[in-house]
């Protein structure tokens, strides 16, 4: 079967898209899959956290618009299973390039295709936005996985992410779920006792806000290898179990 693609996107910045295509790549790779991470933001987080050298010969353009083979992009990372195609500065200019080029928004699926046999689960990790290189990547997702941080403003990110991924890609399954939860603060025990299971599905995973968390910059790895038994551990250990489980996109 070709590979599950999944999808981190949210119109909002921060809200915790790297950190959880980092952790679920880790997880799909530890259940044994062979998983591709793509990195394709600018800031290339994921490629930085994950400690694979970044610079991708002829940038992202070449991949992504012209013909340069993808495969000789990719990277293997210190985890067993898992690969990277890293992020670098030239994903900034990709808009640019995709808006003139033809069938701009399903360049990324094009760019896959060779690879879909190759690995069983591919991440891509996104910028915030609605850029074209989010509508590519939500285009060819099985799922789209979205954080959300825990305030009320939070749940127009969350509707946008809906129109968004209706309008791109109609039909892709959401999986939403509350990221930094702090439940000292009253505002997130409001937010995560109310917004699971409101209209457009919230999932009741809540990955709190922890100092765990922002040790994966220290230690450059994911939660499974240092603190899979925390809570925000298990959080995303119950997250995997639900990606790989949702049903997919029909395209
Ligand atoms: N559950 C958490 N607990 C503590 N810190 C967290 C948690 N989730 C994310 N962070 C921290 O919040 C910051 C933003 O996270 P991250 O980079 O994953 O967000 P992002 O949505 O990818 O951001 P961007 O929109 O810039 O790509 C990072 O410093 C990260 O370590
Ligand atoms: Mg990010």
């Amino acid at each position: 079967m070709s590979a599950r693609i999944i999808t981190v996107y949210s119109t909002k910045g921060g809200v915790g898209k790297t950190t959880t295509a980092v952790n679920l790549a880790w997880l799909a790779a530890a259940d044994g899959n062979r998983t591709l991470l793509w990195d394709l933001d600018p800031q290339a987080g994921a490629t930085w956290l994950l400690d694979v050298r970044q610079k991708v010969r002829g940038g992202a353009e070449a991949i992504i618009v012209g013909d340069k083979s993808i495969a000789k992009a990719i990277r293997s990372s210190s985890i067993a299973g898992l690969d990277v195609l890293p992020g670098d500065g030239t994903y900034r200019d990709l808009d640019i390039t995709l808006d003139g080029a033809k069938k701009s928004s399903s360049r990324v699926a094009r760019a896959l295709k060779p690879l879909r046999d190759d690995y069983d689960v591919i991440v891509l990790d996104c910028p915030p936005g609605s850029s074209l290189v989010a509508e590519n990547a939500v285009r060819t997702a099985d799922v789209v996985v979205s954080p959300l941080s825990p305030a009320l403003l939070s749940l127009r990110a969350h509707d946008q992410v809906g129109a968004f991924v209706e309008e791109s890609a109609p039909g892709t399954p959401v999986i939403a779920f509350l990221n930094l939860v702090d439940r000292r603060k009253k505002s997130h025990r409001e937010a995560a006792d109310a917004l699971p299971g409101r209209t457009r599905a919230i999932s009741d995973i809540v990955v709190p806000a922890s100092v765990v968390v922002e040790r994966m910059a220290e230690r450059h790895a994911a939660l499974g290898d240092y603190a899979p038994g925390s809570p925000a551990g298990r959080a995303y250990a119950a997250l995997w179990h639900a990606v790989a489980h949702a049903p997919r996109a029909r395209r």
